[in-house]
């Protein structure tokens, strides 16, 4: 009787026929007395009145303001991260088996507080810099929020702090029209979608598709508490074997474990992107894309970006310390395999996160323009002996974080549409 009358009350007309209607309150005995039934026989007849769906639209994919298929179609618009907020991992395991050992004191003293200030400082400045050289060439810049990832969160299943929002390529990846939010397998990385939250969801209002990876629960089945990550040797053997310290409990990927070459997208299984998640972005991608699984000698698989990258059609740029498996399919298509020379940077400039290969992990904005280190005096003239101009620019502290050009940024769009190229 009560719900009847609370429906009846919803409708201002409706109570306006009630007749005979009182309610009684006293103390906490409710009485009611009533007579509305032909009245809700009208109410229930009555549907609600057709309005148009504010959030519906009607676009043509080539109008959406996300659309990007490669790696090097000219560049229009992109996301660049921030170091503002960003937080020092705390050292659990799976952080432990991405790191080399000459930095876990690092993480020891300065896990779950802020990054040097120093390197927060200049850091910031370099990629404020980065951002102004990317609009002084025609591409729009957007930025993820600025968050303080040092709270602390709690699920049933884990706490953690955050991390940062620094390496967007890590955490989206885009397919065409398709934004897609990585479910990253680091506990610190649960929650970093929150600084990219309004950008997307501005990016889906104007047209885009947008899914993410299932959400995982990151509790303790999913990594191997029992990884042995002793010395380097021993991780070559273990990649080798095919062994790394997340299990097959659920899926789990980051973004930049794939890379994109129109309708060929290439991935590998790293310390972070399980064969359940490759499978998972299979199929989410459809009949429209063939996904190829590539394998490198790499001690520490975790992005594929300063592995392996494919730079222009029939370019494929490859660490010549990381052999891959199956580059043979990149030369029966009479691509051209470049090995890129070895890296400059000094031995003492701190690299937390990542090896000195960043060098290679480059900015592509069209086939013949690339975004290199300006430090990087040799892969600038093999850029240029391919007949693409250099773009140089300096982000060594920025590169302490973890990541290069490629790592700070994901692309929104790019001109071009969806091609095979192999
Ligand atoms: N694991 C790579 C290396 O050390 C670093 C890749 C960084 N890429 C990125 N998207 N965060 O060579």
């Amino acid at each position: 009787k009560l719900c009847a009358l609370a429906r009846a009350c919803s409708s201002p007309r409706l109570v306006s026929n009630i007749s005979n209607t009182n309610v009684n309150i006293k103390g906490s005995a409710i009485e009611t007395e009533y007579k509305i039934e032909e009245a809700t026989l009208e109410w229930s007849a009555q549907a609600p009145p057709s309005k148009p769906n504010p959030f519906h639209l009607d676009l043509s994919p080539k109008d959406c303001p996300v659309s990007s298929y490669n790696e090097w179609d000219p560049l229009k618009e992109v996301i660049v991260g921030r170091v503002e907020g960003a937080c020092v991992p705390e050292f659990t395991i799976e952080v432990k088996a991405n790191s080399y050992e000459k930095n876990w004191p690092f993480f020891k003293e300065y896990g779950g507080k802020p990054f040097p200030k120093e390197f927060m400082k200049k850091g910031k400045e370099e990629i404020e810099e980065f951002c102004r050289v990317l609009t002084a060439e025609g591409v729009t810049v957007r930025r993820p929020e600025i968050l303080d990832f040092s709270e602390v969160y709690k699920t049933p299943d884990f706490s953690s702090r955050g991390l940062y929002a620094a390496m967007p390529r890590d955490y989206l990846l885009v397919v065409g029209n398709q934004l897609i939010e990585a479910p990253m397998a680091w506990r610190s990385r649960y929650m970093e979608h929150r600084a990219y939250r309004p950008l997307i969801k501005e990016y889906f209002l104007k047209g885009a598709k947008w899914c993410a990876g299932p959400k995982p629960l990151l509790s303790n089945e999913l990594y191997d508490y029992d990884y042995p990550i002793q010395n380097v040797a021993q991780r070559h053997e273990l990649a080798f074997e095919g062994k790394f310290v997340t299990t097959e409990f659920e899926p789990t990927f980051d973004a930049a474990d794939f890379i994109r070459c129109g309708r060929d997208i290439f991935a590998q299984r790293s310390q972070v992107t399980n064969y359940f998640g490759i499978e998972w972005m299979r199929r989410q991608l459809g009949s429209d894309y063939n996904l190829h699984i590539l394998t490198f000698k790499d001690p520490n698989p975790m992005h594929i970006d300063a592995t392996f990258n494919t730079i222009a059609p029939g370019i494929v740029l490859a660490n010549p310390d990381r052999p891959c498996g199956q580059i043979e399919l990149f030369k029966k298509a009479g691509w051209k395999v470049v090995h890129p020379p070895k890296p400059v940077i000094s031995d003492s400039h701190p690299l937390w996160l990542s090896s000195k290969w960043l060098s290679m992990n480059v900015l592509m904005l069209s086939p013949t323009r690339v975004v290199v280190e300006k430090d990087e005096i040799p892969i600038q003239k093999m850029f240029e002996s391919l007949g693409i101009e250099c773009i140089k620019v300096n982000i060594r502290h920025a590169n302490s974080f973890g990541g290069g050009f490629h790592c700070w940024t994901t692309d929104v769009r790019r001109e071009g549409t969806l091609q095979s190229y192999l």
